[in-house]
């Protein structure tokens, strides 16, 4: 049997926009395309040597800039996510996205999806119409870590520029340049490069199937919001945020978690009505410590990744007491 009449892995790739599928008038043009105008199938186009790699299915989930992506939208990509998922003829999944949320997206459904199969997101800093896009070759690393039988087991995957990041650590943090992401001390599990898959690591924090949320416990998504701190901060705005509905908010607060004490005060009153408070740091690194009874360390989480996880609790009913031992857990 030679190498072209071997079985080849399914795989499904599930497009969501972003600058992958973004197209302009000039190839020039680096940022002001129209991200998503693209079908996927046109980024595919591009590289008809990822066929010998998988046997592909695609499906166009949506075409946004992903800066107007919201939870209800992820919520319904994790439901298609996970049908897909559950055909046994599917050995791995690829979901192409923007990168600006890309992180929340991928940490989204690292706490819900219930598989053990290769979950692999990806996507692009410069459109598919321009000179140097780095979309097809992204897309192509993507596919091949998600046929990996090392990518198995390792939750969800963001694979951007040769690097296989664990979704709750993968950050963007560039705003421009093609290395954009970064996994931080642990979120490095390993690299890709023409297809050649190296997985040197593996996920510390429970992800899919270890974790306590699931997605048939999901009826309606809670308004969560972030508070950023900053020397005299109107604290006046936690207020706003719960009379305007929020079930809970995160502090990105300074340091190891303090803020003043303005906002410590308006903090106690948003947690006598009921709203559930948690602290992360604006550093970027590190964890923090709570420095308010019943306000929730979000440990070394971002104030973005943290907001994800306190939605996704409260939206699955979980108690405070849950919530807190979540957030040393996931
Ligand atoms: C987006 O997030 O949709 C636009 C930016 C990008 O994909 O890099």
């Amino acid at each position: 049997m030679n190498d072209k009449q071997i079985k080849k892995p399914h795989i499904h790739i599930l497009a969501s926009g972003g600058t992958i599928a973004g197209l302009a008038d000039s190839r020039l043009d680096f940022f002001g395309y129209t991200a998503g105008a693209a079908k996927v199938e046109s980024v595919l186009a591009e590289l008809p040597e990822i066929n010998d790699l998988a046997d592909l299915q695609t499906e166009n989930y949506c075409q946004v800039a992903s800066e107007n992506a919201n939870p209800e939208l992820w919520l319904g990509l994790a439901r298609r996510a996970e049908e897909i998922l559950q055909n046994e003829l599917c050995d791995g999944l690829v979901i192409t996205a923007g990168t600006d949320t890309m992180e929340e997206l991928a940490y989204f459904l690292n706490l819900l999806l219930k598989t053990d199969k290769p979950v692999v997101v990806c996507g692009a800093m410069r459109p598919l119409s321009a000179y140097g896009t780095d979309g097809p070759v992204n897309l192509y690393n993507a596919v091949a870590v998600a046929k990996s039988p090392d990518s198995r087991g390792k939750g969800v995957l963001l694979v951007m520029n040769d690097t296989i990041l664990a979704a709750r650590q993968a950050a963007k943090l560039d705003s421009f340049r093609l290395h954009t992401f970064g996994g931080g001390e642990l979120g490095t599990l390993g690299y890709v490069a023409a297809g050649q898959v190296r997985i040197v690591g593996a996920p510390w924090h429970r992800h899919t199937m270890a974790t306590e949320l699931h997605l048939s416990d999901i009826h309606k998504l809670p308004q969560v919001e972030i508070f950023y701190m900053s020397a005299g901060a109107d604290a006046r705005l936690l207020t706003a945020m719960a009379d305007l509905g929020a079930a809970g908010v995160v502090l990105a607060g300074f340091g190891i978690g303090t803020f003043s004490d303005a906002v410590s005060e308006q903090l106690q009153k948003l947690q006598r009505r009921g709203v559930i408070c948690a602290v992360a740091s604006r550093t970027q690194s590190g964890f923090t410590v709570s420095h308010l009874p019943g306000l929730v360390a979000a440990a070394d989480l971002s104030p973005q990744k943290a907001r994800i996880l306190l939605l996704l609790a409260l939206a699955c009913g979980k108690t405070p007491a849950d919530i807190e031992r979540y957030f040393t857990l996931y």
